[in-house]
């Protein structure tokens, strides 16, 4: 996972289903941990749904609230993941198993199926059950607890970027 050879910026996208509460959270915090870290220039983040119902429309109103609660700037327009974006991506990472398989199942070929991992499969201290909880249909407290859960999965991941970029 070094730098690419041209030096180009790591390329990550993150995947939810409808790409309005999770994969744009993550997507904020991921920008905003990897500003802290200085490797705002090295890494490029963005977005995207696995599903289309969601596509043109800004973050729900819950996850914008959760964001500014936590002083994480949000500006967003929901798109579709298409299998094209695999050759412009280096790591795409789901939200949860369905993303990833469904995912895994638009990649060409197994190579590009092994550039998608679990978002939380970078959180040293995540057991168990690595997905996050889709919020949609919930309340408040569970953006709350994807907001946690997406902190620590940034950090493991800011911490792997760190030191696979600086080698
Ligand atoms: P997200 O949440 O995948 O975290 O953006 C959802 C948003 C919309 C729907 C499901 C999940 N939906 O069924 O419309």
């Amino acid at each position: 996972m070094g730098l690419m050879p041209n030096g180009s910026p790591y390329r990550v996208c993150l995947v939810c289903l409808g790409n309005i509460c999770r994969s744009p959270m993550a997507e904020a915090v991921l920008r905003a941990k990897l500003l802290a870290a200085g490797l705002a220039g090295a890494v490029v983040v963005d977005s995207a749904g696995t599903g289309d119902w969601h596509v043109g429309h800004g973050a729900d109103a819950r996850a914008r609230a959760a964001l500014g609660a936590r002083g994480y700037p949000t500006d967003h327009t929901a798109r579709q993941f298409a299998a094209r974006w695999f050759a412009d991506r280096d790591l795409v990472l789901a939200m949860d198993g369905a993303n990833l398989r469904e995912l895994r199942r638009l990649a060409p070929d197994p190579e590009t199926a092994e550039r998608v991992r679990l978002l939380r499969s970078y959180d040293p201290k995540a057991t168990g059950d690595l997905d996050v909880p889709d919020p949609y249909f919930g309340g408040d407290d569970g953006f709350e607890l994807v907001l946690d859960q997406l902190e620590r999965a940034c950090d493991g991941l800011v911490d792997v970027l760190r030191r696979s970029l600086a080698s």
